[in-house]
């Protein structure tokens, strides 16, 4: 469990101790989140929670991968999508490739894992290809991932803050094929006072607190990932494109 990555911060989350009230798309992605954690390993598919932030998708995530581990003793890893990025980068050294790898292996080759946030990292094209190239290694090695995201699965392509748009449209109907989809809103746990629970959840989500837009996101970088999506770029632009190239800029916490 200590080789899990799980955040201190999550340190105490588990499906037994979320609380739940009368919001039926929050009561099915619980059930479902169980249901998993009960039959993995013998799953077909992952899970992608979505939904705005503070509902407790990434406790729920943690405790299905908490659940799991425990059950079964596997390998299970979790990581924030930017903090991994984040680590490839830094590690990145254009002659030798080991380093990168040592980060990479273990989360392509993770029993279970789990990618928290996705969506929020700053889109280029070295995070599409590094995202890529992770989950399109687990799909056919047909290892399950659990995905956490702010970002709506609209239909609307032309949206700038969808999940098609944010991951990019091959990483998007990845998704699709390898997770069940749970949407749900709520009202942000993280605005309750102290020892409030259920009651209070109910009384906010019944006054239509807890049905909120999802929060803005930057338009000029969701712009730019619609242009990379373009597929005929690499026709136009050609060059070594499938390598993982060195990102430039910083990590972005956006
Ligand atoms: N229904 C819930 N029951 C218990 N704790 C919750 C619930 N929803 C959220 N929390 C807690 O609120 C905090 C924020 O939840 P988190 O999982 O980070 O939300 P999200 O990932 O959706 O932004 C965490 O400490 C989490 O344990
Ligand atoms: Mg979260």
């Amino acid at each position: 469990m200590h080789d899990a990555r799980i955040p201190p911060r999550y340190a105490r989350c588990d499906l037994s101790n979320f609380v739940t009230y009368p919001n039926e798309k929050l009561q099915l992605t619980l059930t479902r989140a169980r249901k998993f954690a009960d039959t993995f390993p013998a799953v077909t598919k992952g899970l992608c929670l979505i939904g705005p932030p503070g509902i407790g998708k990434t406790h729920i995530a943690v405790g299905v991968l908490r659940q799991s581990i425990q059950r079964t003793g596997v390998r299970g890893l979790f990581y924030d999508v930017r903090e991994l990025l984040k680590m490839i980068r830094s590690t990145y050294n254009p002659v030798v490739r080991t380093a990168e790898m040592d980060i990479l292996r273990p989360v392509m080759d993770a029993e279970l894992l789990v990618l928290d946030d996705l969506g929020a990292e700053k889109p280029s094209e070295w995070v599409e290809e590094t995202m890529n190239l992770i989950v399109n290694t687990r799909y056919n090695e047909r290892r399950p991932t659990i995905f956490t995201t702010n970002y709506e699965d609209t239909p609307d392509d032309s949206n700038l803050d969808s999940l098609k748009v944010r991951v990019g449209f091959r990483m998007h109907s990845r998704l699709h094929e390898m997770c069940e989809f749970l949407e749900y809103e709520g009202p942000d746990f993280r605005m309750l006072g102290p020892g409030s629970g259920a009651e209070e959840l109910a009384i906010l989500w019944k006054d239509g607190k807890g049905r909120r837009a999802l929060p803005p996101k930057a338009r000029s970088q969701a712009r730019a990932q619609l242009r990379e999506n373009d597929p005929l770029r690499s026709l136009k632009q050609p060059g070594p494109s499938r390598e993982l190239k060195w990102p430039g800029g910083k990590a972005g916490r956006g």
